[in-house]
C-alpha cells in the first residue's frame, strides 16, 4: 500500500517536501524514545513469516568484535524489507547471515537462530549449497560469470539438477530472464558474453541468475548502487513485480529507493536494530529519536 501512495506522487521532491513538513513539526513535539535507548522499537515480528531471525548475534576476528547485537526480526511473505542505517552498522553483515555467507568469512561467528519456513537454517544437517539458492544473493557490484548470456543463468540450475534437457534449460532461462525484466533486450544475443552488458543489464542478469535456481527470497545488498538512474528505476520496478513471488531484502544507502520500494524498512544503529516499521511510518513519523536524525541528515 505504502508503495502504491509513494508511487502515485511523482517522486523525490514531494516526498522530501512531506519529510520536512513532518520533520518540522516534529521538532516541535514531546520528546520520543531518546537517542541512548538501544532496545528495538516497532514491530518486528510478522504472522506466518518468510524468514524469523531470533537473538542473532554476529562476532567477527573470533568473537573479539561484535557486529551484530541480539537481532530479532521477521522477513514477511511477499515483502519488500529495506535495511538502512550509516555505513559500518552492520546491514551487510546481517543480510549475509541469512543465506550462510558470513561461514566463509574467516573468524565470523553467530548466535541466535534464523528460520526459514520455520526450519533453523543453522542446523548441522542443512546443507549451505542448495540453501544458497533458496535464499539468493544479489551483490552491489554486478558480477556475471565469464560466460555468455545464456550460460550465466543455465549454470545455476545444471548444478544444482533442475534440468535434464536441452529444452528444459532453454525455458528456465527464458523464463528467468522475462521475470527478469531482460529477455526483450537480450533474446538475439544470448550466445554473447554476459561481461558485455550494461551494468543495468548485467544487474538484471545477476537477478535472473538468482532466480533461475528457484529461491524463496532474494537478498539485494546495495543492488543500484553502481547504476545510473535510469537503469536503477528499472531495478526498482522489477523489485515490486518480483515480490509477488518472492521475499525481498534491500541494503540501500539511499532513504528515496527504500520509500519507492520497501513495505517494511528497519534502521540499523552500530550492531543494533534500533527501529521496524511500516516504511511511510519509519521516514514520516519514526518513534525513536536516532531514526529521526538520521533520516534528517544529522548524521550518518
Ligand atoms: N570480514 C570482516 N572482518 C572483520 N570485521 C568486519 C568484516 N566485515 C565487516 N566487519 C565490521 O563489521 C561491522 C559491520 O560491517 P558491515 O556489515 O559491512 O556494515 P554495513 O553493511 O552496514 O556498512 C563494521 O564495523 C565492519 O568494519
Ligand atoms: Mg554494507
Amino acid at each position: 500500500m505504502q508503495a502504491e501512495i509513494i508511487n502515485a506522487m511523482s517522486p523525490d521532491a514531494e516526498l522530501f517536501q512531506a519529510y520536512s513538513n513532518r520533520t518540522q513539526s516534529m521538532e516541535n513535539r514531546s520528546m520520543q524514545v531518546p537517542r541512548g535507548d538501544r532496545r528495538t522499537v516497532g514491530q518486528a515480528t510478522v504472522e506466518n513469516p518468510k524468514v524469523r531471525c531470533e537473538n542473532v548475534d554476529i562476532f567477527y576476528d573470533l568473537g573479539e568484535k561484535k557486529a551484530i547485537n541480539n537481532i530479532t526480526l521477521d522477513i514477511g511473505q511477499n515483502e519488500v524489507i529495506a535495511m538502512i542505517g550509516p555505513s559500518g552498522c552492520g546491514k551487510s553483515t546481517f543480510l549475509r547471515s541469512m543465506n550462510r555467507m558470513n561461514d566463509t568469512i574467516e573468524g565470523c561467528r553467530m548466535d541466535g537462530k534464523i528460520f526459514l519456513e520455520g526450519k533453523n537454517i543453522y542446523d548441522k544437517d542443512v546443507d549451505v549449497v542448495p540453501l544458497r539458492a533458496q535464499v539468493g544473493m544479489v551483490f552491489q557490484k554486478p558480477n556475471p560469470f565469464p560466460k555468455s548470456i545464456y550460460d550465466n543463468v543455465a549454470y545455476g540450475p545444471k548444478i544444482h539438477g533442475l534440468v535434464r534437457t536441452k529444452n528444459q534449460t532453454d525455458e528456465i532461462v527464458e523464463h528467468s530472464l522475462i521475470r527478469a525484466g531482460l529477455w526483450e533486450e537480450v533474446k538475439d544475443r544470448l550466445d554473447k558474453p554476459g561481461t558485455g552488458l550494461s551494468g543495468g543489464q548485467q544487474q538484471r542478469l545477476c537477478i535472473a541468475r538468482t532466480i533461475a535456481v528457484g529461491p524463496e527470497v532474494i537478498l539485494m545488498d546495495e543492488p543500484c548502487s553502481a547504476l545510473d538512474p535510469i537503469a536503477t528505476a528499472i531495478i526498482e520496478d522489477l523489485m515490486d513485480e518480483l515480490r509477488k513471488e518472492y521475499s525481498i531484502v534491500i541494503v540501500t544507502h539511499s532513504m528515496q529507493q527504500a520509500s519507492r520500494v520497501s513495505q517494511r524498512t528497519a534502521f540499523f544503529h552500530l550492531g543494533d536494530l534500533i527501529e521496524i516499521g511500516p516504511t511511510e511510518q519509519i521516514f514520516l513519523n519514526p518513534i525513536h529519536q536516532l531514526t529521526q536524525d538520521y533520516i534528517t541528515g544529522r548524521f550518518g
